[in-house]
C-alpha cells in the first residue's frame, strides 16, 4: 500500500485524572518525557511509518496549547489538523470524530500517551499496514496485564477473545495502543454501545473484527520497548529510558524535525532555521549538529 493513503490520528484528550495534580492544568499529552513533550513520541511513530495527513484530537482546554506547539504541521512537512472531543467518551469515539477526515482511507489510530522504540518498529509497522486486513492490533507482553487490555490465544495460538483490564488474566499480552482499521471502522464504532462506566471501549471494537475473522494481531517482540506513562512511577521511567539511550547514542528518539528532515519532507535550510530557533537549547544544538554531519 502507498502509505500516502495511510491517514494517522493521534488520540490526546482524557481527563488525565490519574496524574494529577500535574494534569490539572496542563494535558497529560504535553507532560515532558525526558527533554521532549510526550506527543512528540507518537508524533515521531506515525511521521516514521510515512503518515503525512494527522488529525490531532485533544480536550477544548487544551487545544490552543497544541496548536502552539505543533502548529499546521508545516515545521514537520506534514499536515496536522485538530479535533476536539468534548468529554472523554472512549478511544472508539476518535473514529466518529474523523468520520469526515477518514473518508475512504486507511487509517492508523495511536494514543497520545504511548511510547515505541525499538530495531525494525518502523518496518514492522508498515508492513501490518499494507496487508489487506480490515484491522491490525499489536499485541506486546506485559507483567502487569491487569492494567491492559489483553489478547488470550489458544494452544494453537489463534487469538481468542480480547478483555479490558482483567483482574485475573490468563494471558500476558496486552494491546498496545497503536491500532490501523479500513474506513468501515467508523461504521463499527457507530453501532458500538457505552460500557459499564460509560466509554465506547476499543477492546469492544476489536472483538468486534475478531468474531468476524477480520482481525489480524502482530506481535511486537522482546526486542521492542512499548513504553507507558500511565502512572507516575511509568511516567518516570520512560523519561529514564529515554535519557539513557540518548546519552549514549548521542542521538534523539522521537525528534519530529529530525524525522522530517532524514524523510526529506524538509530541506536543509528549512532544518537549520529551526534549529537556530533552539539555539539556547541543547535541543536546538542537537539539530545543528546532525545538519552538519549530513545525512
Ligand atoms: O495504552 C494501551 C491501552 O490503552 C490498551 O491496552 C487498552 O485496551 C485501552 O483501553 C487503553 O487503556 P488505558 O487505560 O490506557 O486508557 P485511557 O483511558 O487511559 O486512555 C488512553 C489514552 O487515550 C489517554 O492518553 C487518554 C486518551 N483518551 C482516552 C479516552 C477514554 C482520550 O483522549 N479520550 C478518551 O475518551
Amino acid at each position: 500500500m502507498n502509505q500516502n493513503n495511510l491517514k494517522g490520528i493521534i488520540l490526546a484528550g482524557g481527563s488525565g485524572s490519574r496524574l494529577a495534580p500535574l494534569t490539572n492544568s496542563l494535558s497529560k499529552q504535553l507532560l515532558p518525557v525526558y527533554d521532549k513533550p510526550m506527543i512528540y513520541y507518537p508524533l515521531s511513530t506515525l511521521m516514521l511509518m510515512g503518515v503525512k495527513d494527522i488529525l490531532l484530537i485533544t480536550t477544548s482546554r487544551d487545544q490552543s496549547l497544541f496548536k502552539n506547539l505543533l502548529g499546521t504541521g508545516e515545521n514537520f512537512g506534514i499536515k496536522i489538523s485538530y479535533e476536539v472531543q468534548e468529554e472523554p467518551k472512549g478511544v472508539p469515539q476518535a473514529f466518529l470524530l474523523a468520520e469526515k477526515f477518514i473518508g475512504n482511507s486507511k487509517v492508523v489510530l495511536i494514543l497520545g500517551d504511548n511510547i515505541f522504540y525499538g530495531h525494525d518498529l518502523t518496518n514492522q509497522l508498515v508492513n501490518a499496514a499494507s496487508k489487506d486486513c480490515d484491522a491490525t492490533i499489536f499485541a506486546y507482553r506485559v507483567q502487569d496485564p491487569s492494567r491492559f487490555g489483553i489478547i488470550n490465544f489458544n494452544k494453537d495460538n489463534i487469538p481468542t477473545y480480547i478483555e479490558e483490564k482483567p483482574k485475573a488474566s490468563k494471558s500476558d499480552f496486552a494491546i498496545t495502543g497503536i491500532y490501523i482499521y479500513k474506513s468501515n471502522v467508523v461504521e463499527y464504532a457507530k453501532n458500538l454501545k457505552p460500557s459499564e462506566r460509560g466509554e465506547l471501549e476499543i477492546t469492544d471494537l476489536n472483538n468486534i473484527y475478531m468474531k468476524a475473522k477480520n482481525l489480524n494481531v502482530e506481535i511486537l517482540g522482546r526486542g521492542i520497548a512499548w513504553l507507558d506513562t500511565g502512572t507516575f512511577e511509568s511516567l518516570q521511567d520512560a523519561s529514564f529510558f529515554i535519557k539513557t539511550l540518548e546519552m549514549r547514542q548521542g542521538l534523539k528518539i522521537g525528534c519530529p524535525e529530525e524525522i522530517a528532515w532524514r524523510l526529506n519532507y524538509i530541506d536543509d535550510r528549512k532544518f537549520g532555521d529551526i534549529s537556530r530557533k533552539y539555539i539556547k537549547s541543547p535541543y536546538g544544538n542537537y539539530l545543528k549538529k546532525i545538519l552538519k554531519e549530513k545525512k
